[in-house]
């Protein structure tokens, strides 16, 4: 691709060109002018791995442990390494920009996309996500980062505007992505669906000229969330550059005659035309070609650099009595739910299909001298476990087999245009093409048997965005047609699980047919926001006794040497488009935990969550180890630090709040009345729990080792702009380990205004053998180091005064070994920008 001279190719296109530039074409494409030497773009999900083109059926990709998991790594070298590698397998994709990092701030712990940002602080997710940022863009790929600002729960997160102070905005919410800015310059970013006071931030002046692009002097590309451009004019004057996906509802042919009518001033579309073309020339010096096929890049390497970043996220909560590291040569009971499956990532569009993904119970199996026992003990699922890991296609293979018909299922001899086989009976039809289906009116069947190992009742359930049957033997099972009820899947377009029963004998096969009709079909009405093609899921599983289940654990656990209990949540209860109701593990699951723990002491706790969880029984288990969503390399990793292959080093990226009403979001959560007021103001996470005192369950940056380590001889140095902070950390154990000096910055006097207790404001983790001694250097921007916003200026404050500078191994400074220091600003200040 010829090098593109921006302002001489905006001279020659004509005003509709330059319209059409503006808005995708498809769900991931952007618009190519192959006469202007223009290239047609590609852009691909997400935060924790490469997509590509496909919710359906999509092509393999290498998924990284989730955001906060990310976080967790408090390593901004690795976290630079995993972008470089984000950014080699969006090449492998025939992409040209990332739609990532995620950096929204958790208010709580129940919004259903906590999971993909990488933490609570802004200086945790603002300093990683741009060593993200520098990583992908290192290899030509455009990082995106979203969403700007205030998408902090998924509740009705289109109607929503946050009602938020100018100062919580901007230390807290805005200030990630101005961190993002300051250090990588990210090609683009995209607006969050969501309102900031009142205007929408797709079209909204102050945030994306009048900060973004004014205070911040960002020179980047700005698109919209995937429908959540809301105007024609106001978008465009605001700044909003790209209208994702296309075809476009705004821009076009209403964007078009603004134009012509003037109310679109043309130097205004030129704006944001240069500001496309800018990106546009970026991504083709990225070398990927326009529409080139996707690939897959499923390397040794790829899977090294997994399994590290997994390890390092990872975080030892607690381990009294050194139940951990568990021995290889013991008799091993594995229980849970989330053993047999690898829960790899969140739900929405941060999931992909990974190349492979190891389950815990394998990645330990693996370690160990004798095969384990296991035993579920507890089912943990939202919705029904899908169906097709329990069949045989028609073709013989674990799965179901697809038909795609464009005649209804009522048709004699209609012939199929379409035959996949496919595992995962869930479908989000959004970008499911065929050349041969052309009305949005289309159906289709899934078709697969199974054998039944046992006598048995078992529960089916159907979710669909259009409309659906499932038939065991020819026998309707599940009527999800007739009438339909809104539920919250598939973002909020689909309905509830609808179910069924069925007996199952021992030895008898079973024939499933299920009949799909595309989204015209559905009966749910105005409330859903349909999707085109639709969407199902086919879910089915034997019934069970939990209280037999629970007995049964309990008496494995009780024969055992050592006990792993794998919990947790998954995609269903985390997921976009729907928040978590409770802070609650799933039903069951803590009495499980609780029972087990007492038949057996030597019981560890493998947690995976991308946000906290209620933790009922902590005083009665003696290990805990919080294992996110892990990625490809789930279960290896969580197998290396059980077993201590691999020393935990994970800090955590969020507090644990005891009880979901100790939250500081508690009171103002969903949205009511199209507002979500952030009535705790900058007190978010461990800005709230230390101002209030509340105890939590694990704190904010807290994170054990197999060894110790200790502080000393911090040492401050002021080198023009910036704060040098030095310490001396030793590995005071006997295992290699690596700790993470954090950097706390605490005023010594009273503000003007109420401040924090502390706040983060850098981090270094390094590795240590026993005994070793190492100096660590945080360098911190004086000016961030101690300002606030001052909402009589409108600007950043840098008060007079001494400032304690409070290097800890955690947030909890109470019996740790902080060490401490402190700096001086001699004269009040304000400042602005970066
Ligand atoms: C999400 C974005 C995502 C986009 C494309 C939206 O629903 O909010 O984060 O990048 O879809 O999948």
């Amino acid at each position: 691709m010829a090098d593109i001279n921006v302002d001489q190719v905006i001279k020659k296109l004509s005003m509709s060109d330059k319209v059409d530039l503006l808005a995708g074409i498809d769900f991931w494409h952007t618009k190519g002018l192959p006469e202007h030497g223009i290239p047609s773009l590609r852009l691909t999900d997400g935060p924790n791995g490469v997509r590509g083109t496909k919710f359906f059926n999509g092509i393999k990709a290498a998924c990284f442990p989730c955001g906060t998991g990310l976080g967790a790594t408090f390593n901004l070298e690795l976290l630079e390494e995993a972008g470089r590698k984000m950014g080699e397998e969006a090449k492998v994709k025939g992409a040209h920009a990332i739609l990532g990092p995620t950096i929204n701030m958790q208010r709580g712990p129940l919004g259903g996309r906590g999971f993909e940002s990488l933490g609570e602080d802004p200086f945790l997710a603002g300093l990683g996500a741009a060593a993200l940022v520098r990583g992908i863009q290192s290899t030509g790929i455009q990082a995106t980062i979203k969403h700007f600002v205030c998408n902090d729960h998924e509740h009705k997160r289109n109607a929503v505007q946050a009602i938020i102070t100018e100062r919580a905005l901007r230390e807290i919410y805005a200030l990630p992505f101005q961190l993002v800015v300051r250090d990588s310059n990210p090609g683009s970013f995209m607006t969050a669906y969501n309102g900031v006071n009142g205007t929408y931030c797709s079209e909204n002046p102050k945030l994306l000229d009048q900060v973004l692009r004014g205070e911040w002097g960002w020179d980047g590309m700005v698109m919209s969330d995937w429908y959540g451009t809301y105007s024609t004019t106001e978008a465009a004057l605001a700044g909003l550059d790209l209208e994702m996906p296309g075809p476009p509802r705004f821009r076009g042919e209403p964007l078009k005659f603004n134009v012509s009518t003037g109310k679109v001033r043309t130097h205004i579309l030129d704006q944001r035309v240069k500001a496309m073309l800018e990106f546009i020339k970026k991504c083709a010096a990225s070398g990927v070609k326009e529409n080139a096929p996707e690939g897959t890049a499923d390397t040794p390497e790829t899977a090294e650099l997994l399994r590290r970043i997994g390890n390092e996220g990872i975080v030892l909560l607690k381990n009294d009595k050194s139940v951990l590291p568990l021995k290889k040569d013991k008799k091993t009971v594995i229980i849970g739910p989330n053993a047999k499956v690898a829960t790899y990532h969140g739900g929405g569009s941060a999931s992909l299909a990974a190349y492979y993904a190891v389950t815990p119970f394998d990645g330990i199996s693996n370690k160990l001298a004798l095969e384990p026992d296991y035993t579920i003990g507890q089912y943990s699922h939202k919705l029904l476990p899908l169906l097709g890991y329990s069949t045989k296609s028609t073709k013989g293979a674990q799965g179901m087999t697809m038909k795609v018909y464009t005649e209804g299922h009522d048709v004699p001899d209609r012939q199929p245009v379409d035959q996949l086989e496919l595992l995962k009976t869930e479908m989000l039809l959004i970008d499911y093409e065929n050349p041969n289906v052309k009305s949005p009116l289309w159906f289709a069947t899934l078709e697969g048997s199974l054998v039944a190992e046992e006598d048995a009742t078992w529960e089916f359930g159907v979710v669909v965005s259009g409309s659906a049957n499932l038939y065991i033997n020819d026998e309707l099972i599940v009527d999800n047609t007739t009438k339909q009820e809104l539920g919250d899947a598939f973002f909020g377009s689909a309905t509830v699980e609808v179910k069924g029963f069925y007996k199952l004998e021992k030895g008898k096969t079973y024939n499933f047919k299920v009949t799909f009709g595309s989204s015209p079909t559905s009966k749910l009405g105005g409330g859903a926001v349909l999707l085109n093609g639709g969407a199902l899921r086919v879910g089915g599983c034997k019934v069970i006794d939990p209280k037999a289940e629970i007995a049964h654990a309990v008496e494995l656990a009780r024969g055992a040497d050592q006990v792993i209990v794998c919990a947790g949540l998954n995609a269903e209860w985390e997921t976009e488009g729907n928040d978590r109701a409770d802070m609650s593990l799933p039903p069951g699951l803590d009495d499980l935990i609780a029972a087990v723990a007492k038949a057996n002491p030597n019981t560890a706790v493998v947690m995976q969550s991308g946000t906290p969880v209620e933790m009922p029984w902590i005083n009665d288990v003696n290990a805990v180890i919080q294992a996110w969503y892990g990625g490809n390399e789930t279960g290896n990793t969580i197998a290396d630090i059980l077993f201590g292959d691999v020393n935990p080093s994970g800090k955590l990226s969020l507090s644990f709040p005891v009880r979901v009403q100790d939250n500081p979001a508690y009171l103002n959560y969903r949205t009511e009345g199209g507002r979500v007021i952030y009535g705790e103001d900058i007190y978010i996470g461990y800005r709230f729990y230390e101002f209030v005192d509340r105890e939590v369950l694990f704190p904010f940056g807290h994170g054990l080792s197999y060894t110790t380590f200790a502080f000393s001889d911090v040492s401050l140095v002021e080198k023009e702009e910036d704060l040098i902070v030095s310490v001396v950390v030793k590995n005071t154990g006997s295992v290699k380990g690596a700790e993470v000096a954090q950097v706390y910055v605490a005023p010594k006097q009273k503000a003007k205004v109420n401040r924090p207790v502390k706040e983060l404001k850098g981090f270094a983790k390094v590795e240590l053998a026993p005994g070793e001694t190492k100096t660590v250097s945080v360098n911190v921007a004086k000016k961030y180091a101690a300002s606030y916003w001052d909402e009589d200026r409108d600007q950043w404050c840098v008060e007079e005064g001494e400032y304690e500078v409070i290097v800890s191994d955690s947030s909890e400074i109470k019996g740790s070994k902080a060490v401490k220091s402190s700096f001086k600003v001699a004269e009040t200040f304000w400042w602005s920008g970066l």
